[in-house]
């Protein structure tokens, strides 16, 4: 979204920082990209403010470059149970630590998290106290933002700007009038895409149900690269809308006042605009200022996290909205407690150059049944149950810098991706294949069964005989009693995956975060111990060196 959001403002570029303008340091620490992209954004707008800033990614700075920043803007992502973004983790670790005096530091954090995770924001939150205490002026409070970032985002960098006093005003632009050919498309304009093309990847007895789509961008003006994701921009299942009513005992049928000030029927809000499944703490809170629930209060109470923690596995805002709101709630309080339906960003699974005008995506439908009821992920539902070949879905370019090809194409490549986590390799291998690559690419893939498992089979084996795929490497972890997954096929050939590092390869990894990525981390620094005869420090400090010249990449979910 990156491109389109940018061109939506190329109208209104205004003059440069003159040189004698203030300097700032916009620091972002990112794993998906919108910190960076946000940070790019934060230095335009400074810039235009009369600020003069600089853009530095915390993976290329150490704590004590702090102390000469001056005026400080951070921006900064949270991952899972409250980490840093991997690639943030040194500077982190070292800010916690070091004992650096940034009283001459005037600076402003803001926070990216998402609201349904329980450690919401930690990682902005540890350096926003921590900066204090190292000495440094907060000039504006924290802001924390929930996955609908863009506004939240706005609001704190206008505050920031101006609480850093005047900037040496730049001098007033002359006033150019670029002619805007309508808004581009892209995140606040998503595409309609036509979807061309519908293929079950799994045959028949797999417990698998891993879609292949093909999207038309045809007329969309977006383009991509290999690495890069797309957003999908999903609604809500009839079903679902049908049983929040249910519970909120509403009609639907009642007019209720979106945030832009748009007025809309219930029902369609409940399927375009909300996020009407995910419960959160933050949800529950809000249900508890309407419903005044004693059994409710004390699931929130600070002693009672493991509980909440249980409750919230499987269930939706329909569960809580009947056990806690038993006599309904009105429309205005129902979507007061929601919050906005977060677009879903899937790993890009194709090349442009191998098919250009159309994206492809791998995704795998959630579906499971939880206290009684059958459950499903929304978007990855709403593309396999309701969009049919022909009709459209609403989706926009996402650049992911963090995830790309080597610069040069005779560089090895080795590509760990089981399951869904195959598809950026895919867009490699089909980049390589188009380019001509010469550099030799080697694909570990794993799935659960051998027979129905084995997405894009055939395609593999013509990659092998054109020779865009040099080496293939496959772990089906249910076909023997013993599980055998990617990182076991990495250690069953550590001699020769210890020679590609040494030839200068990069590693890539992309699926699971929960373990696969842990576990396939833990695999590559004991290959190196063992293989490269170093001891565990060494070997961690050979990975770490990796990833700072990013030769080791990582795209997990
Ligand atoms: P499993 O479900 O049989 O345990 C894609 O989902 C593949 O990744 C499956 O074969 C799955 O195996 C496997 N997988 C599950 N956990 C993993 C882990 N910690 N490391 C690597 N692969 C894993």
């Amino acid at each position: 979204w990156l491109a389109g959001y940018l061109s939506a403002e190329s109208g209104s570029e205004t003059a440069a920082a003159t040189p004698s303008a203030s300097p700032l340091l916009v620091l972002y620490g990112t794993e998906s990209g919108n910190a960076e992209a946000l940070a790019d954004l934060t230095a335009k707008q400074a810039k235009k403010r009369g600020f003069k800033p600089s853009v530095k990614n915390m993976a290329d700075l150490s704590p004590a470059d702090l102390a000469k920043a001056g005026k400080l803007l951070v921006i900064v992502s949270t991952w899972g149970d409250g980490d840093p973004p991997e690639s943030a983790t040194g500077f982190y670790n070292g800010l916690m630590q070091e004992k650096v005096d940034l009283s001459g530091v005037s600076f402003s954090v803001c926070a990216l998290g998402d609201t349904s995770y329980e450690q919401f924001c930690k990682t902005g939150k540890d350096i926003d106290a921590r900066l204090e205490a190292l000495g440094a002026k907060r000039t504006t409070p924290r802001k924390d933002c929930d996955v609908d970032y863009d506004e939240d985002h706005a609001a704190w960098l206008d505050e920031a700007l101006s609480s850093f006093g005047p900037a040496v005003a730049a001098p007033a632009a002359p006033a150019v009038a670029i002619p805007v050919a309508g808004e581009a498309f892209g995140k606040k304009n998503p595409f309609p895409s036509e979807m061309l093309e519908k293929v079950l990847l799994n045959g028949e007895g797999s417990q698998k149900e891993t879609w292949h789509y093909e999207l038309s961008l045809e007329g969309s003006g977006m383009s991509y690269l290999p690495g890069d994701a797309l957003a999908v921009v999903p609604l809500n299942a009839p079903d679902m809308v049908e049983g929040v009513l249910k519970a909120a005992k509403l009609k639907g049928t009642e007019k209720v006042s979106l945030k832009g000030g748009d007025e809309k029927v219930l029902a369609d809000a409940l399927r375009e605009d909300f996020e009407i499944t995910v419960l959160s703490k933050a949800v529950l809170k809000k249900l508890q200022a309407v419903a005044k629930s004693e059994r409710l209060e004390g699931l929130l109470a600070d002693d009672a996290k493991d509980q909440l923690k249980d409750y919230l596995w499987g269930r939706w805002v329909a569960d809580a909205l009947a056990e806690f709101a038993p006599k309904g709630v009105s429309a205005d309080e129902l979507v007061g407690i929601l919050r906005k339906l977060p677009p879903r960003l899937y790993s890009i699974a194709s090349s442009p150059l191998a098919h250009p005008d159309e994206v492809h995506l791998t995704v795998a439908s959630v579906r499971y049944e939880a206290h009684g009821l059958q459950r499903k992920g929304v978007a990855s539902t709403f593309l396999a149950d309701l969009v049919e070949t022909g009709q459209q879905v609403r989706v926009y370019t996402h650049v992911n810098k963090n995830f790309r090809l080597p610069d040069s194409d005779d560089t090895p490549i080795i590509m760990v991706g089981p399951g869904t986590g195959i598809a950026p390799f895919r867009a490699f291998v089909e980049h390589r294949a188009e380019t001509g690559a010469k550099g030799d690419s080697w694909l570990i893939f794993g799935d659960q069964r051998y027979t129905y498992d084995f997405l894009y089979q055939l395609e593999w084996q013509d990659h092998l005989s054109n020779g865009a795929l040099n080496r293939l490497d496959v772990a089906f972890s249910r076909d023997q009693p013993e599980k055998v997954y990617v990182q076991d096929k990495m250690r069953e050939n550590a001699a020769e995956l210890f020679a590609w590092l040494e030839k200068g390869a990069h590693f890539y990894v992309c699926g699971d975060a929960s373990r696969m990525a842990h576990d396939v981390n833990e695999a590559l620094i004991g290959i190196i111990e063992a293989e490269g005869k170093r001891s565990r420090e060494e070997a961690e400090a050979y990975v770490e060196g990796l990833r700072k010249s990013k030769r080791y990449q990582r795209d997990v979910y």
